[in-house]
Formats: C-alpha cells, structure tokens, sequence
C-alpha cells in the first residue's frame, strides 16, 4: 500500500470500530483524519447511522462536514454541553507510549481542546509517524500572540530548542493561525522529556498551547504498507 491508501484503512477502520448512533464526536484536521469525517459522512448519508453531533477542529474539516450534511455544533452549544464521547485525529509523531506531536497542519489549538474535552480519544496514522522519541525529527508547533513573537522566541531558545517561524505557502509572510496567531516550530537536538515540556511550554507569557499530546493517552490506529491494521492502546 502507498501512503495515501495506508490513511484511509487507518480512518475508515476506526471508525468502523469505535463509532456508533448518538454519539458527540471530535473531528480532527489533515489529510489521515479527513478520511475519518469521509467515512462517517458515507455512513450517515447511507442511514448507518444517525444522531451524530459533531464538534470540527478546522475550517478543513467544516467544510468536509458541510460536504456530507454532518450536523455540526460549537463546543459550548447545549447539544455537546463541552463534552465529547470520542474524539479522532491524526499525529505528526507517536512515540512507543502513544505520546503524541500534533499540529503539522496548524490546528494543534482546537485538537487539544476537542481531545481533553473528550471522555475516549483515538488517533489514526500510517506506519511512517512512529518514533521512538518525540520532538526529534518533527518539528513541534508552538501556537503564539503575534505581539509575543520575539519574547517567546527566545525563551524556547533558552530551552534548547531550534526555533523557526512558520512560513504561509501561497501568502506573502507567516502562517496566521485560525485564532490569529504565530506558529514558532521548535525543534531538538537531544532526547526531550514531553510530558514536562507540554506544561512548561504553556507558561512562557504569549504562548497559546503548544504540539505536545501527553495528558490523554490515545488508542492509536496504525495503517502498514503491507495492508494491514494495527491497534495499540
Ligand atoms: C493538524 O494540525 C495536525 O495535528 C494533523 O492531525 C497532523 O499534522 C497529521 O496530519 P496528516 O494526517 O495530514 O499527516
């Protein structure tokens, strides 16, 4: 299997194993997840299931929402009440206590609401994303108040990170968050401790939250090459 066929087993798998009638569902961001709010969309407009209310991460997976006619509400509407019973994304990494680095595609502040809001979590990925230590390879996303840009910068510096302003494709300047803000994309040079980093990161005035997965451990989907589907909890 290719990658692109790798992402949907991995979506459409879990869906077919953890989503039933009823449920509030989280909806996460990216090209693996996409394949998740696809799958429920076919179900739902094959009368498999019904009574779905759904919470969306991202602009992209509204509009693949309002594609299939999910019903989609704020977190705070009484419908969800700021709750979810499960939630699904994908992950930039995943190291081998299914501690995870989200945010390749900017969204890491709506997908950590949705995920700690919600009562079971579940990430769907192809082989390619597991690592054996996190914050290594992939750069982690710090989401930033633009007016904290500089402060912020070095201070993440001052942990020892590599530090690179995200840059927008098709648009003159930064990537500006859905929210409005900065990504600054840190990276390490040595084995970092992320659990302590997640909570550390978030008090350095200005930043928003950062890439760091750790406080809800994941039952992870994983799509192999050879075309089949593992489930890690
Ligand atoms: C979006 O902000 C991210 O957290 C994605 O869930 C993550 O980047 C994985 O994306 P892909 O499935 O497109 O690799």
């Amino acid at each position: 299997m290719n990658q692109q066929e790798m992402k949907e087993l991995t979506g459409t798998g879990a869906v077919d194993a953890l989503v039933k009638s009823g449920m509030k569902l989280g909806l996460g961001t990216g090209s693996t997840a996409i394949h998740v709010t696809r799958r429920i969309g076919s179900l739902v407009a094959a009368g498999k299931l019904s009574g779905i209310r759904a919470f969306a991460t991202s602009f992209q997976t509204i509009l693949e929402c309002e594609k299939w006619g999910i019903p989609l509400y704020s977190l705070n509407a009484p419908e969800l009440g700021g709750k979810l019973d499960l939630c699904i994304d994908g992950a930039d990494e995943i190291d081998t206590e299914n501690r995870l680095v989200k945010g390749g595609g900017g969204a890491l502040l709506m997908e950590k609401i949705a995920a700690y809001a919600s009562a079971a979590y579940a990430v769907v990925a192809d082989e390619t994303k597991l690592v054996e230590h996190l914050g290594l390879a992939f750069p982690v996303p710090v989401e930033v108040i633009p007016e904290a840009r500089l402060p912020v910068r070095s201070e993440l510096e001052k942990l020892g990170a590599e530090v690179i302003l995200r840059e927008a494709v098709r648009k003159a300047g930064p990537v500006i968050t859905e929210h409005g803000n900065l990504l600054l994309d840190i990276r390490f040079k040595d084995k970092i401790d992320p659990v302590r980093l997640e909570a550390e990161l978030n008090h350095i005035p200005g930043v928003v939250e950062n890439g760091f997965f750790t406080r809800i451990r994941p039952t992870v989907f994983i799509g192999h090459a050879e075309g089949t589907l593992e489930i890690r909890r």
